[in-house]
């Protein structure tokens, strides 16, 4: 089954449209089988707009659609019959006589059927058949049952059927409970079918239709063994679900993200890191499991601080009591999902790259200042992993040659220049020196030196803070202008609790670093990682 996925229900109808176009051009005497229901009215309406353009002519083309309620008079406002007038035989030039629907008001429904199948025979097979997909997965009116290797008949609407078609009528009662419908083998008769799909009350039954083999519970997935089906659907009805989790110090957060790379639901959990590894990550497959039983999501993706060691599964994590730790393995044994696992600044930056400021740009990098500086290169919208799966530890670039040492063992890394912690400790080192300054009245006030101590002496007047926020901007941009000469992408973004900032932050840096390439503060901030997780079950990327 070939798959295409457009953005809207309108590029679904155009596509559909173009596709029935061709038919008619190519046999302008062909078969055509159509569908009710709401998803082919935008077919309908573009197919009678290219009519009267000239475009298509019914003419020579003969109609046999796939069902009709029974009992129902023909002109019963509910009746496929009406439907079919109102949406498409007399908008276009067809011959009404060369147009069939089964007939609902019929005293004998089992001849009719047999009838209607030998029409359509005898009027050589249907060339191109048009449907719509129930929510239960049912095509025509073959709903879920054991056997599907039907033709036409009379058959009893289900009880998820009637309440989807209710819609329609004043009230539930009004529905018919039965219908007379071209069965599966007759569909699967036709030389070429396109069915349609659109919105997310459809999305369920096309992952079921993708993802599972053939199967009576869904009828659609018996067009599995026929060679010549496309699918056209938009995006609400393809796109997949799924489930990021961000590991931090604090608190876990987890975050279902839809197609549109919204986050549709949100809860957090406390890390609870005085906790064995063990108990941390049950804990999180607990919510997983209860989260994935409640959304449709078709795959978990996990954001963990720490180095992730990719050919053994494990993870190493300063701040968390993960050693060598199967996360990946102790997830997998009770998420019956595919899990993936990236470090957390990765997946921040993957989730600002498709979702945030990077939307626009294939490269981006990402600079997390914090207690350290993290980073995450974005290279045509994927995760640059390096050779080992460790690649974009930015902060440990060295800036100074004999410099402060660092965690990492060698001197003068980045991040004891640029982070939010170098910032702290160069206001502490400011303010030994000018005990008198503005600068050391703030902390007076505050009883506390944190990275916004600096902005708000600064903003006071303090001519001690503008000297330490010059210098530490010079650091920063130092290392920003390396990254952009290596790298040369098309955003760089600035996260980190110190981005709050602002203006405050970004205009003196953007005129420090001189740079044609844009830098920008993230604007998902801590949704970013969030995103960036689930997005790793998207594609597997
Ligand atoms: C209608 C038909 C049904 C519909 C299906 C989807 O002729 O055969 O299978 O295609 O119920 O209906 P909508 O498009 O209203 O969601």
């Amino acid at each position: 089954m070939r798959v295409i996925v457009c953005n809207d229900y309108d590029e679904m109808s155009k596509r559909a449209a173009k596709i029935v176009a061709s038919q008619i051009t190519l046999k302008p005497n062909c078969v055509l089988g159509l569908a009710t229901g709401s998803t082919p009215i935008g077919l309908y309406d573009n197919l009678a707009e290219m009519n009267k353009l000239g475009e298509i002519d019914f003419s020579d083309v003969t109609t046999f659609n796939l069902d009709e309620y029974y009992p129902i008079n023909l002109d019963n406002d509910q009746s496929y019959h009406y439907f079919m007038n109102e949406h498409l035989f007399t908008r276009v030039n067809i011959d009404i006589n060369s147009t069939h629907l089964p007939n609902g008001q019929t005293d004998d429904p089992e001849t009719e059927c047999e009838n209607y199948e030998k029409m359509i025979n005898d009027a050589g097979g249907i060339d191109l058949q048009i449907l719509g997909i129930g929510q239960n997965g049912h095509i025509g009116f073959n709903e879920p049952d054991n056997n599907l290797n039907t033709v036409t008949h009379l058959t009893g609407l289900t009880q998820s059927t009637i309440e989807a078609n209710s819609r329609f009528f004043e009230k539930k009662e009004d529905v018919p409970t039965r219908a007379l419908t071209m069965g599966i083998a007759s569909i699967l008769k036709s030389r070429k079918i396109v069915l349609l799909a659109s919105g997310r009350t459809k999305y369920k039954v096309v992952s079921e239709l993708l993802n599972e083999g053939i199967n009576t519970s869904v009828p659609a997935t018996m067009l599995k063994v026929h060679p010549d089906v496309v699918l056209i659907c938009d995006k609400e009805a393809y796109a997949s679900m799924y489930l990021g989790v961000d590991i931090g110090g604090t608190s876990i957060k987890f975050g279902v993200v839809d197609g549109f790379n919204n986050i549709v639901y949100k809860d957090s959990l406390p890390t609870q890191k005085d906790k064995p590894a063990r108990a941390i990550i049950d804990n999180i497959a607990k919510a997983c499991k209860d989260i994935t039983s409640r959304f449709p999501v078709t795959a978990v993706g996990v954001g963990t601080p720490g180095i992730i060691d990719f050919a053994k599964k494990t993870v190493t994590a300063a701040n968390l009591p993960f050693d060598n730790t199967p996360i990946f393995d102790w997830l997998k044994e009770s998420i019956n999902l595919p899990v993936y696992i990236n470090n957390d600044a990765n997946c921040a930056a993957l989730g600002e790259a498709v979702a945030g400021e990077g939307a626009g740009e294939k490269d981006m990098l990402m600079i997390t200042l914090g207690t350290g500086i993290g980073g995450g290169i974005i290279i045509d919208k994927k995760i640059y992993m390096g050779a080992k799966g460790d690649a974009g530890e930015i902060g440990h670039m060295c800036i100074e040659t004999n410099g402060k040492p660092c965690s990492c063992g060698n001197r003068g890394c980045w991040e004891k220049y640029a982070s939010v912690s170098a910032l702290i400790e160069q206001t502490e080192e400011a303010v030994l020196k000018n005990p008198n300054s503005i600068l050391a009245n703030v902390i007076a006030k505050n009883h506390v030196v944190d990275g916004k101590t600096v902005f708000e002496a600064k903003q006071k007047g303090c001519t001690v803070a503008d000297a330490v926020f010059e210098q530490y901007i010079e650091y920063l941009a130092v290392g920003i202008r390396n990254i952009i000469n290596i790298f040369r992408p098309g955003a760089v973004v600035i996260a980190g609790g110190i981005s709050e900032a602002g203006q405050a932050l970004l205009d003196p840096l953007v005129k420090k670093v001189d740079s044609s390439v844009p830098i920008k503060i993230s604007r998902l901030q801590n949704d970013a990682g969030i995103i960036g997780a689930a997005l790793l079950g998207e594609k597997n990327r």
